[in-house]
């Protein structure tokens, strides 16, 4: 996110245009904290991670009159275009924003869920990915050496997309996701023929949205008779250097939101990635609309997995 904000931050500055922050989402616009970033290296936030705007979430700003306060707050700061980085509730309030201010409005997909429809890819995912990859392989050294079953849960909220991207990359036996019932009887299967055949390790990645997330690890090791262990690996997925991927990717969005913005397009849009091809759409068909997990990719995993 701060790769986007620094780009955008370099764009308005070459051309003297004036750039304001909102800090802490929108519990920000509520506050009125508005800051100018006249001041603000780009070089320094462009390599950062995370956000130095800083984020909230703010189940509040789903109601009628918080966001009544908060488009009338963007109205008085004379605010002409609001572009928005972040995820399915960042978008949701860009679009009430829009209706109750009429200040035109561009959301850039940002979030390690990859989940946003109408985008390939969100920034801050391939970050995560590398991360959580690396990650696995340190716990890999464990699982080899000790022969035993990790049962590894990253992010995701309630869906799969990061789970099934590394899992296919780390070469997972198994990967859970909530988009596809788990087949346990047949990885405990599996994994008790490999077992028997010499390989006494695997790695199994399971998304966070999966449901009896400890039961399964229980249940794997009761039935393989392996020992099991479960291993989460949380916070560390949202931060660290974001990768060339990430960077380019907020680059690419950040200068189409900022092309995109200064034409005053009518109704709210969104940048996003298709293929390799920057496309614009509107926001509110990226917010109703529901991203499909990739089956082809699931089946691609199955037929990589020597469990199956
Ligand atoms: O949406 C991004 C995400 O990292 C999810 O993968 C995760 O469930 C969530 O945020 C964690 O954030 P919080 O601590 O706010 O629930």
């Amino acid at each position: 996110m701060n790769t986007a904000i620094g780009a955008i931050l370099r764009l308005c500055r070459n051309k003297n245009e004036k750039l304001i922050g909102i800090n802490d989402g929108y519990s920000g616009l509520i506050k009125k904290d508005f800051f100018d970033f006249k001041n603000t290296r780009s070089d320094f936030i462009m390599g950062l991670s995370g956000t130095i705007l800083h984020s909230a979430r703010m189940p509040s700003f789903a109601e009628e009159k918080v966001i009544k306060e908060a488009a009338k707050n963007l109205i008085k700061e004379k605010i002409e275009g609001l572009i928005v980085i972040g995820g399915d509730g960042s978008f949701r309030g860009a679009l009430a924003l829009n209706k109750y201010s009429g200040v035109p409005v561009v959301g850039i997909p940002a979030t390690i869920d990859n989940d946003i429809y109408g985008t390939d890819e969100t920034i801050g995912f391939d970050t995560a990915c590398n991360t959580a990859l690396e990650a696995i392989n340190k716990i890999k050294d464990t699982a080899m050496s000790f022969e035993r079953i990790f049962v590894v849960e990253v992010m995701g909220k309630k869906r799969g997309f990061l789970a099934l991207e590394v899992g296919i990359v780390a070469g997972a036996e198994a990967i859970l996701i909530p988009e596809v019932e788990s087949p346990l009887t047949e990885i405990v299967e599996g994994l008790k023929k490999e077992r028997e055949k010499g390989q006494t390790d695997a790695i199994i990645v399971m998304a966070e949205g999966v449901t009896n997330r400890d039961k399964i690890t229980s249940f794997i090791e009761e039935k393989t008779k392996c020992p099991t262990r479960k291993s989460v690996l949380g916070y560390i997925q949202r931060g660290g250097s974001p990768t060339r991927r990430s960077r380019m990717l907020a680059v690419e969005f950040a200068s189409h939101a900022y092309e995109l913005i200064k034409t005053a397009p009518a109704g709210p849009k969104m940048i996003g990635l298709d293929g390799e091809r920057v496309i614009t759409m509107d926001l509110e068909q990226s917010v109703e609309g529901h991203k499909e997990i990739d089956f082809e990719r699931y089946e691609l995993h199955r037929l990589l997995s020597n469990i199956y």
